[in-house]
């Protein structure tokens, strides 16, 4: 069989890796598609170096943009392409526009769609990836879950139970593979950190960063609780732009750091405040302290088999969590399944259901 394999934004490399192997180990061809939504080499060519990922076969260049003028250049660039890969299946992962864009592409040119982290809901269609999250699922016909709440809530709208698999995180999967890496890097030393001693912000979701009077909230909530904790912040760049002009008291900024420096500063702080997806999971598995600054999660085992608590984004709310976990921090959990064999379960299906297939022109 034959598989194109997209990727276009940060946690999509990271989500993709594992799924190529597991294909590549099982004799399927694999054809990676990079988007381009995001290129700084900060954003995109880092992770390929640190995760030992494959150059992409191809690269559709798409950038930045409004969503619609976004989705419609993956989708423009993508769907030439497609027709003349003629593969199998199209994997997709995660919630970004590339994944909805290509989603549709293919379903439309009657290509397989596979989508890898299917059934996650937030319940908050104001966020953009809760929309990408629905009409992919809808429109794919393998749905990979990563936990028991995702297989529920697409058995729930109506997907026929045999499209759903529940294999796993393949978020996981990397941070398994790369954990030892991580541990051994210098970025702790470099910026002159000590383990426990200092905490790990990220924001860059629309909801928290694009409106000045929530931003300037959060980072006097943040502030606060650098007096007690230092805190270490690399800053994604829609939410750099959100910062000019504004000199957050007490914070460190960064620029995006790589993939293992991230995990090594997740592994080594006392305490995480994100509104990131993947940094919830990630310090679920690594037994960390995660205050999620945002009203909901899509998420929710990392709260109720996890160390993730959402706290919402009152700046008060905010400040009394933190203060609370770094007097008294959770207790490690860490779900069931989130194994590091997710890709595996993942390409075990893809292969049961194209077996025997030629898949397509090699370009
Ligand atoms: C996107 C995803 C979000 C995901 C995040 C991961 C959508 C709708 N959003 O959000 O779900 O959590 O990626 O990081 O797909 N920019 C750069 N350099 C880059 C990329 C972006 O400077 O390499 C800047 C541009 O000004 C751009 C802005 O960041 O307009 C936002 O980028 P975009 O890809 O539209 O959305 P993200 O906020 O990154
Ligand atoms: N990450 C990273 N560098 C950073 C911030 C995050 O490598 O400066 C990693 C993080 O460890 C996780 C992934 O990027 O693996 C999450 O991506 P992001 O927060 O951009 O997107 P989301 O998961 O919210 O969609």
């Amino acid at each position: 069989p034959h598989a194109v394999v997209v990727a276009g934004a940060r946690p999509n490399f990271i989500k993709v890796k594992p799924v190529i192997d597991a294909l590549t180990a099982d004799g399927v061809r694999t054809t990676l598609v990079h988007t381009g939504q995001h290129y700084d080499e900060a954003m995109s060519g880092v992770f390929f170096a640190d995760l030992g990922l494959r150059p992409p076969d191809h690269h559709l260049e798409a950038g930045s943009g409004s969503h619609a003028v976004q989705t419609a250049a993956v989708m423009t660039a993508f769907e030439p392409l497609l027709l003349r890969l003629a593969p199998d299946v199209v994997v997709v992962v995660g919630d970004v526009n590339s994944t909805l864009a290509c989603a549709l592409v293919a379903a439309k040119a009657g290509v397989a769609v596979a989508h890898v982290e299917a059934g996650l809901r937030s319940g908050d269609r104001a966020m953009p990836e809760e929309i990408n999250r629905i009409v992919t699922d809808r429109l794919s016909d393998l749905l990979f879950a990563p936990s028991p709440e995702g297989v529920a809530h697409l058995v729930a709208e109506g997907v026929p139970p045999e499209s759903v698999h529940l294999v796993g995180n393949v978020m996981v999967d990397t941070l398994l593979a790369c954990r030892e890496r991580a541990r051994a890097r210098p970025t702790l030393a470099e910026l002159g950190l000590r383990s426990g001693g200092y905490g790990l912000v990220t924001l860059h979701r629309p909801s928290n960063v694009d409106d000045p009077e929530v931003l300037d909230g959060l980072l006097a909530a943040l502030g606060e609780i650098a007096g007690r904790c230092p805190l270490v912040f690399p800053v994604h760049p829609r939410t750099a732009n959100r910062l000019v002009g504004r000199l957050p008291a007490g914070l460190r900024l960064l620029g995006p750091v790589g993939y293992l420096d991230c995990l090594a500063l997740q592994m080594g702080a006392r305490l995480v405040l994100t509104d990131s997806g993947g940094v919830q999971e990630e310090s679920t598995v690594l037994g960390v302290p995660c205050l999620t600054l945002r009203d909901n999660t899509e998420r929710p085992i990392t709260v109720t088999e996890g160390t993730n608590r959402v706290v919402g984004r009152s700046p008060d709310a905010v400040v009394a969590a933190a203060f609370e976990w770094l007097e008294r921090p959770p207790p490690p959990r860490c779900p069931a399944l989130w194994d590091g064999r997710a890709g595996q379960r993942i390409s075990a299906v893809l292969v049961r259901t194209f077996a025997g297939s030629g898949g397509g022109q090699d370009l």
